[in-house]
């Protein structure tokens, strides 16, 4: 009874853009969010305003235009995180990062995004001279309002930057071991250096060791993807991987991830590529029928969004619209993904059968997600 009234709150409150009850449906599908950067959700207008808020007068940009010229210059993932280092060096306060991921938790809100668990990237922050206390203050603040204005929960992933040292991580990891409570834990981001994973196999040991889950990113069609996700999921003995599509290229390691239940976070939207500024429809179709096939191998995969604000690209609501759309995929498969989410996520198991719940009771009450009728 109380599930039900709270799904009819949840219908009667979420405000859905959706051109068709397809749509409509995937957009109010209570979701979670489980590959989302905390540094990849600063839009440009949000970069400008604390800029000027933080009296940055030698900040090079002035316009949401020209930021998104700068972004242009995103080619590949290092030239990416070269200039999302450059802009997300305006936050400095612990206000600023309450306020960038309020307003993440805001947006996605209104697609019925339920659950986040979000990636955090210290390094970042305290190599430019920012204490890890402000950033995790600040977060702190963001989770605990998200969860009492918005009704959405969230929880902390720490990400250690593969292009810096296995040392740092170390110390980082041990900088975060007081705020267990809501990082619940660590992964990894940035371009995947030499030594990957190998390098960081002992701060896993000893993240693992200390409570936190393990996940590992893995990017797509790079020299060696392969073989990374084999040594994530032995050396490193990650849960989950995130992108990882191409475990479909080697049976034995499908097989593996299967047996072993490894949870797989597919983020088709990606900006750079061979048209700089716009979402790279040639890596959204790569990824997207990826993770078809992948539900089709029977891996337990979700669909998630990355860095959509600073990408001007899609949030999770929107990946499911555009994935859905592009693949001409049933509801029925779209629900997969969702519910994989909650399968996969780090929860309590009476929390994770609440969400499935709250997901199952959606389903039965939304009328024909497939009919052509106009919502
Ligand atoms: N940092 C932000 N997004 C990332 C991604 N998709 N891969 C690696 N590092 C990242
Ligand atoms: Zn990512």
């Amino acid at each position: 009874m109380l599930l039900r009234l709270l799904l009819l709150v949840l219908l009667a409150t979420v405000p859905v853009h959706a051109a068709n009850r397809m749509q409509q449906f995937l957009l109010g599908l209570p979701k979670p969010e489980l590959h989302i950067h905390f540094e990849g959700t600063i839009e440009p207008g949000t970069v400008l305003e604390i800029a000027r808020r933080n009296h940055l007068d030698h900040f090079p940009y002035g316009s949401v235009a020209e930021i998104q010229q700068r972004m242009g210059d995103a080619k590949d993932l290092p030239s990416f995180i070269r200039v999302y280092e450059e802009l997300l060096s305006v936050i400095r306060t612990e206000d600023d990062f309450y306020e960038v991921a309020m307003r993440y938790f805001r947006r996605v809100r209104q697609q019925n995004v339920v659950y986040v668990e979000m990636f955090f990237d210290p390094q970042m922050h305290t190599a430019r001279g920012i204490p890890y206390a402000t950033v995790i203050a600040g977060l702190r603040r963001a989770r605990q309002d998200a969860a009492a204005t918005l009704g959405l929960r969230c929880e902390f992933i720490l990400c250690f930057n593969r292009d810096r040292s296995a040392e740092s991580a170390l110390a980082h990891l041990e900088k975060a071991l007081p705020d267990r409570d809501i990082i619940i834990g660590v992964g990894t981001d940035n371009p995947e250096d030499a030594g990957f994973p190998a390098r960081f196999a002992p701060v896993f040991q000893r993240a693992a060791a200390a409570g936190f889950r393990l996940t590992s990113h893995c990017d797509v069609d790079i020299k060696g993807s392969g073989e990374n996700i084999r040594d994530c999921l032995g050396l490193l003995q990650v849960e989950r991987i995130d992108h990882g599509v191409n475990v479909l290229d080697d049976p034995a390691l499908i097989a593996r991830a299967r047996e072993k239940h490894t949870g797989f976070t597919v983020a088709p939207a990606l900006l750079y590529g061979p048209a700089p500024g716009a979402v790279n429809t040639f890596y959204f179709d790569r990824c997207a029928r990826a993770a078809k096939a992948m539900l089709d191998a029977g891996l337990l995969v979700t669909l998630a969004s990355d860095d959509p604000g600073i990408m001007c690209s899609q949030y999770v609501g929107e990946v499911y619209v555009a994935t859905q759309a592009r693949l001409d995929l049933s509801a029925a498969e779209m629900v997969a993904f969702a519910r994989n989410g909650f399968a996969m996520a780090w929860l309590p198991a009476a929390d994770k059968a609440r969400y499935l719940a709250l997901l199952d009771a959606y389903v039965q009450h939304f009328p024909s997600p497939e009919s052509a009728a106009a919502p």
